[in-house]
């Protein structure tokens, strides 16, 4: 059928993404599939039988619109003890469908017609899009190549009268560049004394190595009073199929805030907001981040003596690899082919720019259990 009237688009430039692409290439080449930001294994089955017991004893009927309370807490008590931040269970803290609802509610809570929000490249994709449904601007600012570090810089010489918000990715998707307290240092003082707001997305906060620590914006109190930050149980918890996550932000900004979220979803899966309640009493759950560590490790050691350049990740469940030394083809060009003729599928990282970039990068997957990450690794040093 087609709609028979005049369409305006409200997103001409979208069209269907790399990601479905390299997706459904890898399943029409039968290739191993490190592509898509997700793992491949289950969640834990204690969590899963929590969800059971929780539909099994009532709790199918909606939820509070702002989340379910006891899940709340446990996220107010985490935030205090990783980041010394009080938030009020009642009023600064939503949960969402996932973070990209979280995302898109944080921005048609605030973006009006006129306003320009900053955002580093390469940038998962949703963001532009999102700004430029609510009438706002996409203004893009590369992170500096090989480490993907903050031109703190160019960032103020970009900031003027009509940056409403800056969005930060901490830790990073694509690179796995994770952000210091430096840079947080920075930050402040970018915005001090002005309105701007930031959209911190802190969706692979959990997943951290080398000792690291992850700085979560709302551990400074001059960044966290105008900061609305996103997070993912999705992704801090392998199951994100289940679209849950939650957003934290000042009372005054969480108000905003839910008048969106009311009205586009009201509230959130009832039974998996009980299970997480009830799974995080035991506060060691969170510690995901030595798994994925490990995950990580395994990775590069079966890689250990291909032809490409490890890009040092430090967070997130991407890695990305440089192919230099192996063709000059562009990198869209190469990961087609990879799949195509070697049945392994990866991201082209020029994908996550607005303007032609290409440092021959290709972004994989590593939250996949060992025998993919096997397959792939085979795959890697045989080219
Ligand atoms: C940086 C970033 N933000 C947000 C999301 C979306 O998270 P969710 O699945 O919870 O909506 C993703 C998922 O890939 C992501 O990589």
């Amino acid at each position: 059928m087609q709609y028979p009237g005049r369409l305006h688009s409200k997103l001409p430039q979208v069209g269907t993404t790399i990601f479905t692409e390299m997706s459904a290439l890898a399943a029409e080449h039968g290739a191993v599939n490190l592509s898509q930001g997700f793992p491949d294994f289950d969640p834990d089955p204690a969590l899963i039988e929590a969800t059971q017991r929780a539909m099994r004893d009532g709790h199918n009927q909606y939820a509070p619109m702002a989340g379910w309370l006891p899940l709340r807490e446990r996220i107010a008590e985490q935030v205090a003890k990783r980041h010394g931040c009080e938030v009020n269970p009642e009023s600064e803290i939503t949960i969402t469908a996932g973070a990209t609802q979280a995302l898109c509610t944080a921005m048609a809570a605030t973006l009006t017609e006129g306003d320009e929000v900053i955002i580093f490249t390469p940038a998962y994709d949703a963001y532009a899009p999102l700004i430029e449904l609510f009438g706002a601007t996409p203004v893009y600012i590369k992170l500096q190549y090989p480490d993907y570090h903050i031109d703190w810089d160019q960032l103020a010489r970009m900031v003027s009268h009509k940056t409403k918000m800056i969005l930060l990715n901490n830790p990073h998707n694509p690179t796995g560049a994770v952000f210091s307290e430096e840079d947080l240092i920075q930050l402040e003082k970018v915005v001090s004394g002005s309105n701007i707001l930031i959209l911190s997305d802190e969706v692979y906060e959990h997943i951290i190595f080398d000792g690291r620590k992850h700085h979560s914006l709302l551990s400074r109190p001059a960044l966290a009073e105008r900061t609305l930050a996103v997070f993912s149980f999705g992704k801090t918890f392998h199951m994100t199929g289940w679209k849950i996550g939650y957003a934290i932000a000042p009372e005054n900004l969480m108000k905003e805030f839910r008048k969106v979220h009311q009205f586009n979803v009201f509230s959130v899966h009832r039974p998996s907001q009980v299970a997480l309640a009830e799974f995080l009493q035991d506060d060691s759950h969170w510690d995901v981040g030595s798994m994925y560590a490990a995950k990580r490790d395994e990775f590069l050691s079966l890689i250990e003596g291909s032809r490409f350049t490890i890009l040092p990740t430090h967070g997130s469940y991407f890695v990305l690899l440089n192919y230099d030394g192996i063709t000059e083809e562009k990198d869209v060009d190469f990961a087609r082919r990879l799949t195509i003729e070697h049945k392994l599928a990866s991201i082209p990282v020029s994908v996550f720019y607005n303007v032609p970039t290409d440092h021959k990068v290709l972004r994989f997957c590593f939250a996949k259990n060992s025998e993919t990450l096997q397959k792939g690794a085979e795959i890697i040093k045989s080219l």
